[in-house]
């Protein structure tokens, strides 16, 4: 009979308090709680986001146990993510797992956030290797080549901005709330993508840069904005629509193109910008094109979420990748 493996699953690297219970690969529960407290401040404010994850930090724990339906001593282990995120959130979550795994003697099992975007995929699928990942969040963009679950090689990033900070960014010039890429994407679905041109910056090999069509942006607004102050609002799906159009084809083209020169067929996004509709089509579109198989993980596994923190637990546990007790988070890490 297979030995049960329950891994406790911490995520606080930015404004979202999760945790989860994965058992032997399979999600039993997976809490989050979203902090509201950020978005009049256009941003998330670091102190604001660490004090909001201790008073959720327990009560989200204590909901992912009761929601598994297991008891506390049947936990095998405790992951947590280590790095990246904001420093102080980070801690939270580091010094709560610590606790937690010296409170019960168990193992703890440090995670990098971005390894476990990736492998938020095999939740509910199971991609064979070599699989390549284009991770776009709020806070990276990342081609990744995966040749096994714990084997992973970054072969491509951006240089500045990542995806979503472009999209947050370009939603901020037009006067939306944050975090703005949804709402872009929402009125994108209204506009015309070929209605204003945004130049695509070229970048060597795999990289990418959005700070330039950022700018772009910017500075057509502004002009436009000289001969009619309402711009924005009057042009509102076609300018979410042209500037979603610029930054997915920026993605797709350098995925595609890490993709043949590696000849890869098995292709997927990860993070939070690919709940984004216009890059979910066009990796379809794409896919078609070259013969890929193309995977997305569901909405929930997408944004920031313990369930990939745990099933990343879990493999790391499978190989005897344990932490000392003497890990402490990290805003930046290499993986
Ligand atoms: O992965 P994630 O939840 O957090 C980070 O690790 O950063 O990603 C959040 C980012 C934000 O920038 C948000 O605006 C963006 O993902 N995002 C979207 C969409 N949904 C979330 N961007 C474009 N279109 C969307 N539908
Ligand atoms: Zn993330």
């Amino acid at each position: 009979m297979q030995k049960i493996i329950n891994i406790l699953a911490i995520e606080s690297s930015c404004d979202e308090t999760s945790a989860a219970i994965v058992q032997n690969g399979k999600v039993l529960s997976n809490l989050i709680a979203t902090q509201k407290v950020h978005e009049r401040f256009g941003g998330v404010v670091p102190e604001l986001a660490s004090r909001v994850h201790m008073q959720n930090i327990i009560p989200v724990v204590d909901a992912a146990i009761i929601d598994a339906g297991i008891k506390k001593k049947y936990i095998s282990a405790v992951a947590f993510t280590q790095a990246p995120g904001l420093i102080g959130s980070l801690l939270v979550g580091a010094c709560f797992a610590k606790a937690f795994a010296q409170a019960l003697k168990l193992p703890l099992i440090s995670v990098h956030h971005m390894q476990a975007h990736v492998l938020a995929h095999f939740i509910d699928a199971n991609p064979p290797f070599p699989f390549l990942c284009l991770t776009v969040s709020g806070g990276h963009t990342q081609i990744v080549l995966c040749k096994g679950f714990l084997d992973m090689e970054i072969v491509g990033e951006t240089i500045d901005d990542a995806a979503g900070e472009a999209f947050d960014k370009v939603a901020k010039m037009l006067g939306l709330p944050y975090p703005g890429g949804p709402l872009v994407d929402k009125y994108a679905k209204e506009g015309d993508p070929l209605k204003f041109k945004f130049p695509l910056s070229e970048m060597k090999d795999y990289d990418f840069s959005f700070s330039g069509v950022k700018t772009s942006i910017l500075y057509f607004l502004q002009a436009q904005r000289k001969a009619d102050p309402d711009f924005a609002a009057n042009n509102m799906a076609d300018i979410c629509a042209s500037a979603q159009y610029t930054i997915v084809k920026m993605l797709i083209s350098k995925l595609e193109k890490a993709a043949k020169h590696l000849n890869i067929k098995h292709v997927g996004i990860a993070g939070g910008v690919s709940a984004n509709s216009g890059l979910r089509q066009a990796l379809a579109d794409a896919g078609k094109r070259n013969g890929w198989e193309v995977y997305i993980p569901r909405f929930e596994y997408c944004t920031d979420n313990a369930a990939m923190i745990g099933i990343t637990g879990y493999h790391k546990y499978l190989s005897g990748d344990f932490a000392d007790m003497a890990v402490s988070p990290s805003a930046r890490a290499a993986w």
